[in-house]
């Protein structure tokens, strides 16, 4: 038997670039779709077949191709009580998990007490709260004294009632440690309890058994979550998520040997976007945005107080960048889906681009929300601002510095595309893309060096338009 493949599929920016309608639509070639990071920090949203939209967390999402094997690798980590909830979600589509999904055993959960570090702790990252952090913190730090702080699936499985008494002196270590009275952790672990029932049918037991799939020829696409920017050390560290992101790290986490890999897929959005904190060199409005968006962690300037308060065709044509982001967050509807909080907006930085490209070998490019650029044709510049130089300190530089403070000090250079005025919207062909949009494209290959896949067209399930 010819032995199968695997592909790595990731975002090359802050997270948020769409790249669930992207594993959606190019699932049709694969027979598995797993992850290998991260767990319900990530919102990975898929338009259903009949015109809906579905948000998933954790589970991959190739949902909707009931042929498509659904793997979560050892490099996730998971809540049980999300994981089960998401199950239950999916199984009220009438789409059928059983013998589907697979959960390596060799993940870890997430605790109460990661969850509660979280809340006490993420503030200044800005994270998502899911306690992601301090379980893969707890992941290294593996144990203590003559328990665990490192619990994983098979574990529970084993022996549940020795991990829920170690959860239990875990937590109770931390609310001592921080002062917190008048918890009760007694509700949350029977829940945890319940969903582990829950869960147990789709746990892995089999080590090795994504290794065995692409022997007998399976063909495996990973499915990133996060993104290059957010790597835990190649990205804007400390303003980056816990786990690594990168493509190479898909054959950590994700359970397969790096001789399977064949080529790699990056994942950009044409107007970028941050959620949380940390540098961001083409953000409309600079760090006076960045401070508006995390207001109050991030909570304050939400969907409805925007909508509220202003109107976006009027903010389009201001002269300022700072009022123009804001303009372009409520027409792209640019809130998280996991936080609801303001996402950060910016212009399309080609510098970011080709260093995330480069860094990660990427073969094929697909820039998501193409559609979202002819709203510059309302600005007053009426043309799309693309960030095309770094400069750091006075010089020149062709790379994103590796640390924060002199990221903060890269000064941009930008150069403007002819706007578009038509709506490519249920555009099908390539070559009959704006020309203005051709030429974009055209210069994003020839610096990054990578070949374009195809383009997002607007937020549909079918809108998207592959090169060929
Ligand atoms: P954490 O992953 O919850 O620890 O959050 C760390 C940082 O990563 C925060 O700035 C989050 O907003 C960001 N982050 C985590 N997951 C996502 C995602 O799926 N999309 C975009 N940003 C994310």
């Amino acid at each position: 038997m010819k032995p199968g493949y695997s592909d790595v599929l990731i975002g090359l920016q802050y997270g948020d670039e769409g790249k669930a309608k992207v594993i959606d639509m190019l699932a049709k070639d694969y027979d598995i779709v797993a992850r290998f990071n991260g767990g319900a920090n990530a919102g990975h949203t898929i338009g259903t077949p009949d015109g809906k939209t579905v948000a998933l967390n954790q589970i991959p999402s190739a949902i909707f191709h009931s042929n498509i094997i659904l793997y979560i690798g050892s490099g996730c980590v998971v809540n049980l009580e999300k994981l089960a909830a998401e199950i239950e979600m999916i199984t009220a589509l009438h789409i059928d998990l059983n013998g589907r999904l697979h959960v390596s055993d060799q993940a870890s959960v997430i605790q109460p007490h990661h969850l509660l570090l979280d809340s006490i702790m993420g503030g200044t990252i800005g994270t998502t709260k899911n306690g992601i952090g301090p379980c893969y913190s707890d992941k290294a730090r593996r144990m203590y004294k003559d328990r665990l702080l490192n619990i994983r699936l098979g574990d529970l499985l084993d022996d549940p009632d020795a991990c829920f008494a170690m959860m239990r002196k875990n937590f109770d270590e931390e609310i001592e440690a921080h002062y917190i009275q008048n918890v009760d952790i007694a509700a949350q672990l029977a829940r945890m309890h319940s969903a582990l029932e829950k869960i147990r049918p789709f746990v892995q037991r089999d080590t090795l058994f994504l290794l065995k799939q692409v022997q007998s020829g399976k063909r495996v696409l990973f499915e990133g979550a996060q993104s290059v920017m957010l790597d835990v050390t190649k990205g804007s560290v400390p303003y980056v998520t816990s786990s690594a992101t990168v493509a190479g790290s898909a054959y950590v986490g994700g359970d397969l040997p790096p001789v399977y890999h064949r080529k790699t897929i990056g994942v950009a959005k044409a107007i970028m976007s941050r959620v949380g904190n940390g540098p961001f060199a083409s953000e409309f409005g600079g760090e006076k945005s960045e401070a508006y968006c995390m207001e109050d962690g991030g909570n304050k300037n939400t969907r409805d107080t925007e909508e509220k308060i202003y109107d976006p065709a009027k903010l389009l044509a201001s002269s300022d960048p700072f009022d123009i982001g804001i303009a372009l967050r409520m027409l792209g509807r640019e809130y998280g889906t996991v936080s609801k909080r303001p996402r950060r907006l910016g212009m399309l930085d080609l510098v970011q681009l080709t260093h995330a490209v480069k860094m990660n070998g990427i073969d094929l490019l697909f820039l998501t929300k193409c559609d979202l650029l002819k709203d510059f044709g309302k600005t007053s510049a009426k043309s799309i601002p693309v960030v095309t130089a770094y400069s750091l300190n006075g010089q020149p530089i062709d790379f994103v510095p590796g640390s924060n403070g002199a990221y903060r000090k890269v000064k941009v250079t930008i150069e403007e595309y002819a706007a578009f005025e038509e709506s490519i919207s249920g555009m099908k062909h390539w070559k009959k893309l704006p020309k203005s949009l051709l030429a974009l494209m055209d210069q994003i290959e020839k610096r990054a060096g990578c070949n374009m896949l195809g383009v997002g067209t607007g937020p549909e399930r079918e809108e998207y338009v592959l090169r060929k």
